[in-house]
């Protein structure tokens, strides 16, 4: 289907109805997404692509939110418009727009197949999983792959923290 891609990240409180009206399309496409995606996270991401059909409706979003150079993303596209190059179009911009970042991360429900192997297609890494979660990570430089050393590192000391806490609260 004929769909290009738009940046709105300059614009984003002229799209606000259009960005509430493409949410409210959105039902089984929402189910591996994090509860707290919505319009106020859209809203609160450093950039914000859309993808639109010919017609100018939204089919599809990718969202990045940056800190500390780790860009962590989200994307989400109609059912419809799936499995027909979207996303990876989305990622090719992202990583061309990632400017100073070092790292791109994303996280996945362990269970969300399309969206795990979405991630390994764009060239993401796994690193680990926690509180059901997998996290992946995509060095972007020299000073990404040493953070992502760091990260890998860290990672397993995380879950053995979660794994003494939650055995201290059990007794
Ligand atoms: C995951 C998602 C973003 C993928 O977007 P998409 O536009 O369908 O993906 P693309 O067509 O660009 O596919 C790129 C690659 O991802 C993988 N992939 C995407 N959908 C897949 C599926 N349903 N099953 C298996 N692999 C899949 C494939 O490797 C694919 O490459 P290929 O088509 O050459 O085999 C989309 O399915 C979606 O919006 N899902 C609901 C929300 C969600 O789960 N977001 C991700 C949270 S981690």
């Amino acid at each position: 289907m004929n769909t290009h891609i738009v940046n709105i990240s300059g614009d984003l409180e002229v799209h606000r109805e259009v960005l509430r009206s493409f949410l409210a399309t959105l039902d089984s496409e929402l189910k591996h997404l994090d509860p707290a995606f919505g319009l106020e996270k859209i809203m609160n991401s450093d950039l914000v692509l859309v993808a639109l059909d010919q017609d100018g409706a939204i089919v599809g979003l990718n969202g990045t939110k940056s800190t500390f150079g780790i860009h962590k993303s989200y994307t989400v596209i109609q059912e419809r418009y799936q499995r027909q190059g979207l996303g990876r179009r989305f990622k090719e911009i992202q990583g061309r727009k990632a400017g100073a970042a070092q790292l791109l991360m994303g996280v996945c429900e362990k269970d969300n197949h399309s969206g795990i192997n979405f991630k390994f297609s764009a060239g993401y890494i796994p690193v680990g999983t926690r509180w059901g979660l997998r996290y992946f990570f995509k060095p972007l430089s020299i000073r990404g792959k040493i953070l992502l050393g760091i990260i890998r590192v860290l990672f397993p000391a995380l879950n053995a923290f979660d794994w003494i806490t939650s055995a201290l609260r059990v007794r």
